[in-house]
Formats: structure tokens, C-alpha cells, sequence
């Protein structure tokens, strides 16, 4: 059975041979153990439940997951698991896919001598990865959660890697490492804090996962003027858990779904794939219809598309069954969740279906502008 080190080289060469890896980081992921920073305790998917995994328990699937190309879910609810193997656990902390890791460094184009934000320290293991290649000096990380911040404290310490780790809401950033050359954060946002404008040297790029409540990512690259504002564009496809001041309301099955039997009836012939399968299609739908948590429910046989807004009780859902080509649609409550969709999806075909590296960004000290080029 491979060791750690390895199972590290196997995963670089893995990445390297995909194109995922570049030259310009090869030596940071041949040098940084993953093993190191992930916790005893993670969890992974079965199905639609999460199911934790201790480490003494099985020691080599635990290392399989460190150097498995995939992300590892390092906590659930917070920390506080409503029990496990249940049903509805929301993933509050992870480390990011290698590859997704790989892009983002990638495209956040830093240079050794240039210095870094990191929003959401997580596991650590992207910190010093950074750390590596620029110097620890170089890198700042923060953390909201403190029992997550403590871990990765710990694993960046047992790694002897002197990022300055801090803990704290990274929504304001960190104003006494300002100014950065770049920002990147490795959780997801709806509205960019104009903090991270700030705080970022004219010219600087600011790396963001970029999300709705509909669609979960969109990987954005921002400039920063230096004027109070920056400007860019989709760059890539990423999905990331929303930043912990931006989650908003939790979407259930079971708490906001509700009088099924008093559901407006109707039926459609737009494919549910056509809208949540298809990238540009549910990027642009997730910016024209706010307020809607997508929830997909899989059955022995086909699925079930849920739109929950949990802020007014409104649902839909759409039953997709393989080979149908007209699908039942239920609807309650004061919006009529499908019909938006759908209407936002016609709006995306009358656009001439633009494809995700369309739309931009313009943030300002007083809010954001969606456009499309
Ligand atoms: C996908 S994980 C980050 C992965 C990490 N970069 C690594 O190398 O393991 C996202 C992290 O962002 C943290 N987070 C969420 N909201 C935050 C906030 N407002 N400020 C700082 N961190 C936040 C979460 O607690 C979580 O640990």
C-alpha cells in the first residue's frame, strides 16, 4: 500500500498529466502533505446523506480521500451535526477539490514577491501552498469559524508554514496586512464586499467564487482601480459553500415544503436538465430570479426539481421522469417559482444564450452591477 508521500506525488502527476497542474506550482503540491491538514474526522456522501469517516477507524480510506483528485468535507452544520448519516446536512467546510485548487492559483496570476489575501483558511492546505511559492510572509488567511481556524492553526504550525492565520469574519477582509496584490477567497459570495476593493493596490486582482441563490459558482476575476471600485468577468466554473454572512436562509424539504395538495397544477415541455444541467442556462437564470433555493431530490427512478424561496413560503417543484417530454409542475405560494424560471430561461434564449465568460462585474463602495458583453 502507498505512504503519504507517495500518494502526494502520485496526485501531482495525476494533475500534471490532466494539464492541471501548473509548472509554476508543481513544486508547492510536491511539497505540501494534504494528509497534514485534514482533520481525523471527515465526511462523505452517500447518496443524499453525509456519513462520517474516522481516521483510526479506516486509516487507508481516510488517505485515499486526502489524495483522491476530490474535495474533503472537514465540517457539517457548523460543527454541530444534527446526527450523522442525516439527511439535509449543509457543508460548512471542506478542502477544495486538487484541481479546482490548481485553477484558482492559477488564474489569481501571483508572483513570488507579491502579497495575498486568503478568505476562508479552512484546512490550511491552500495557505501553504501559497506559502510555499511566495513566502509565508507573504500570505494572510482568515478563518470565520474559530474551531476551524484552530485546526488549521495547528496543521500550519505542525507544518512549520508562519502564514499569518487570523481569525475573523473575512467579509471586512484584514485592513493591517493592506494592501494586497491579490485577493482570493475560497467561498463563495453574491455581493463582493467592497472591503476586499479596498484593501486590494491599484491594478491588484481579486480572485471570487460567485454565486446565487439558484446557481453555486461562477469563478470571477475583478480588477481593482484603485478609485473605490473593480471590474471583471466570469472566468471559470467553480462551485463553493456561500460565505457565512451571505448564507442567507437554508432551503428544506422539510420545513418549507408544505399543502402539497393545494399546489397549482400545471405542466411544461422545457426539460428540468435544460435549465439546472446546463451552466450558462442556470447561471444567467440564477441572476434574473433572486431568492430561489434550487433543491434537486433524486428517486430510484429520475428526480424531482424543488424551488424554495424560504423567505415567503413559495415552492415549486417538477418531476422529471427519463424519456417524458411534458413534465408536472406544482406550485404554492405568492410567487409562482417555475413560471420565473422559465421566463428567466426564455429571457437567457432571447439574449442569444450567452455563455457564462459574458457577464461581468462592476462593484462599487455602494453596491454591485451585473452586465453581459
Ligand atoms: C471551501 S472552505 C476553504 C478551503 C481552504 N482554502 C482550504 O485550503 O482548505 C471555505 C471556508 O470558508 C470559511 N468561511 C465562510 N465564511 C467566511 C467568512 N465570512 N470569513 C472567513 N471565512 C469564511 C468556512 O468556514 C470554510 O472553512
Amino acid at each position: 500500500m502507498a505512504g503519504a508521500s507517495e500518494r502526494m506525488m502520485e496526485l501531482a502527476a495525476e494533475l500534471d498529466a490532466a494539464g492541471d497542474l501548473p509548472a509554476e506550482w508543481g513544486e508547492a503540491f510536491r511539497a505540501v502533505p494534504r494528509h497534514l491538514f485534514i482533520p481525523p474526522t471527515v465526511w462523505i456522501e452517500d447518496g443524499d446523506r453525509l456519513v462520517p469517516l474516522h481516521r483510526e477507524d479506516d486509516p487507508e480510506a481516510w488517505l485515499d480521500l486526502c489524495y483522491a483528485n476530490d474535495s474533503v468535507i472537514t465540517q457539517v452544520d457548523d460543527g454541530e451535526p444534527v446526527g450523522p448519516g442525516l439527511v439535509g446536512a449543509e457543508i460548512t467546510s471542506s478542502s477544495s477539490r486538487p484541481d479546482v485548487v490548481a485553477l484558482m492559483l492559477a488564474t489569481l496570476e501571483v508572483e513570488p514577491g507579491m502579497d495575498v489575501l486568503e478568505i476562508g483558511t479552512g484546512t490550511g492546505w491552500n495557505a501553504a501552498l501559497m506559502a510555499e511559492r511566495l513566502g509565508a510572509a507573504h500570505v494572510t488567511t482568515v478563518e470565520v469559524d474559530p474551531q476551524v481556524a484552530e485546526r488549521a492553526h495547528r496543521a500550519l504550525r505542525s507544518a512549520d508554514c508562519k502564514v499569518a492565520a487570523i481569525v475573523g469574519d473575512g467579509a471586512l477582509g484584514y485592513e493591517p496586512g493592506a494592501p494586497y496584490d491579490r485577493v482570493i477567497a475560497t467561498v463563495g459570495v453574491q455581493r463582493v464586499p467592497h472591503a476586499w476593493v479596498e484593501q486590494t493596490r491599484p491594478g491588484g486582482r481579486i480572485l471570487v467564487p460567485w454565486l446565487t441563490d439558484f446557481h453555486n459558482g461562477a469563478l470571477l476575476a475583478l480588477t481593482a482601480h484603485g478609485d473605490g471600485t473593480a471590474t471583471g468577468r466570469v472566468v471559470g466554473n467553480v462551485a463553493f459553500m456561500p460565505l457565512r454572512v451571505q448564507r442567507g436562509r437554508r432551503a428544506s424539504l422539510v420545513r418549507d415544503v408544505r399543502d402539497v395538495g393545494r399546489a397549482r397544477r400545471t405542466a411544461t415541455d422545457l426539460h428540468p436538465y435544460d435549465v439546472i444541467g446546463e451552466y450558462d442556462a442556470s447561471l444567467a437564470v440564477g441572476l434574473k430570479v433572486r431568492r430561489c433555493k434550487l433543491v434537486v431530490e433524486s428517486h430510484e427512478v429520475g428526480y424531482t426539481v424543488w424551488l424554495i424561496d424560504p423567505w415567503s413560503g413559495s415552492w415549486a417543484s417538477l418531476r422529471h421522469v427519463p424519456g417524458a417530454e411534458c413534465f408536472e409542475v406544482r406550485q404554492l405560494g405568492f410567487r409562482s417559482l417555475w413560471d420565473e424560471v422559465e421566463a428567466a430561461h426564455r429571457w437567457w434564449t432571447g439574449l442569444g444564450r450567452p455563455e457564462a465568460g459574458r457577464w461581468g462585474l462592476t462593484v462599487r463602495a455602494d453596491g454591485q452591477e451585473v452586465w453581459l458583453s
